[in-house]
């Protein structure tokens, strides 16, 4: 009960994104990532949306054994036949198939009513079962429905065969307590809820899809859906990263994954690179700044222990290793740390003056360069 499987979407919600799409070859290059970091279930694609998407689902269908392949339907036969062929030589196929579940959507987006909207629930999954092993639910914009009718929808779907529930956050819209409720009241309302595994699928539009993801998962949630460096539609999807880091940072949440986390750092490049989407330098686990020290306090603490100011050893994600950034806010601390590393001993006047010449290069440069170093510490006469 405590296996928490990781949902990876790059490839179908992440690949969503304007600029993004990538080629058949190119989704198994990322599947081959994918598979050897240790994600569980790789959603490949959306097969009825093209005939290259078709394809990816196809060719990843036939060459990842380990992970199990998803692909994405709607709640319509001809979807769900399609995607049915793309899976056809996959060793676990899985078919994501769903339907708007939220007032807003029954209404506005498909003009029906919530009878009628379980019934075609009922009908997707019946069918989808029938053709192959594995069947995940979405009621999309579950963020947004009504706990009892979700409650409602989820029972039906179970009965039917459903083996994952998906409750997405498709807006972004919910808060962490609401989100981790939504849980913890399918958990206690649904009589068949110990048939199937419910599943997070959260979006960051507010910037709180990973800690909505972590309070589903602290509810019972035991699959959550991520995506590498967090991209996805609009403002992106949790990100997987993160979340595998929290876990591993609070072992009170108590769930085991399979992440090796020692290739996030690469998998995050490759992801980047190959889909064109840049990571902010800011951004948690993966940025360039993840490990960047650059004010004068952090840098002694982290000069006399690296703890003081990490709480993730960057090599536990394949990072090169905490940086000392000199810039106009760095310390003596810090100046001696990049004298040392350089190969210059600094007696304690050479560095106040090396320090001083330092701040004047440093207020006018917005990086200090090696190549100013060495002036510096040359023109205070002084190396090893
Ligand atoms: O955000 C969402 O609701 C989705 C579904 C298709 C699972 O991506
Ligand atoms: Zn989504």
């Amino acid at each position: 009960m405590n296996k928490l499987y990781v949902f990876d979407t790059t490839l179908r919600d992440g690949e969503q994104v304007p600029g993004c799409q990538l080629k058949s070859e190119e989704k198994l290059e990322i599947a081959y990532q994918l598979e050897s970091l240790g994600v569980d279930i790789i959603e490949a694609g959306f097969p009825v949306s093209s005939p290259e998407d078709f394809k990816s689902v196809s060719l990843l269908a036939a060459e990842i054994k380990e992970s199990t392949i998803c692909g994405l339907t709607r709640a319509v036969k001809e979807d769900i036949d399609v995607a049915a062929n793309a899976l056809k030589h996959a060793v676990n196929p899985r078919i994501h198939t769903g339907i708007g579940t939220s007032e807003s959507h029954i209404k506005y987006k498909l003009n029906s009513t919530q009878e009628e909207i379980v019934e075609r629930a009922v009908n997707a999954v019946r069918y989808a079962k029938d053709k192959v092993a594995e069947v995940e639910f979405y009621a999309e914009d579950a963020g947004r429905t009504d706990n009892e009718f979700l409650a409602k929808i989820v029972e039906a779907v179970i009965h039917v065969g459903a083996d994952v529930i998906n409750i997405p956050d498709t807006t972004g819209y919910c808060l962490p307590d609401q989100f981790g409720e939504k849980i913890a009241y399918l958990m206690n309302n649904v009589p068949n809820i110990d048939k199937a595994i419910l599943s997070t699928h959260c979006h960051n539009d507010l910037g709180l899809a990973t800690a909505n993801t972590i309070s589903g998962v602290m509810s019972g949630a035991r699959q959550v859906e991520c995506t590498i460096n967090g991209i996805g539609e609009r403002a992106g999807n949790t990100s997987l990263e993160e979340v595998v880091m929290i876990i591993n940072q609070h072992n009170h949440i108590g769930v085991q994954h399979r992440i090796d986390t020692r290739q996030i750092t690469s998998v995050s490049k490759s992801v980047s690179k190959m889909m064109n989407m840049p990571v902010q330098p800011n951004k948690a686990i993966v940025g360039s700044n993840a490990f960047a020290h650059s004010s004068g306090i952090h840098q002694d603490g982290v000069i006399k222990k690296r703890e003081t100011y990490e709480i993730i050893n960057p090599e536990e994600v394949g990072a090169a290793g905490s940086e000392i950034i000199l810039t106009a806010r760095s310390g003596r601390a810090a100046l001696n740390y990049h004298a040392k590393k350089l190969g210059y001993e600094l007696e304690t006047d050479a560095l106040k003056a090396a320090y001083k010449e330092f701040l004047l290069v440093a207020d006018k440069a917005k990086n200090v360069e090696e190549s100013h170093l060495h002036q510096i510490f040359q023109n205070t006469k002084t190396y090893a």
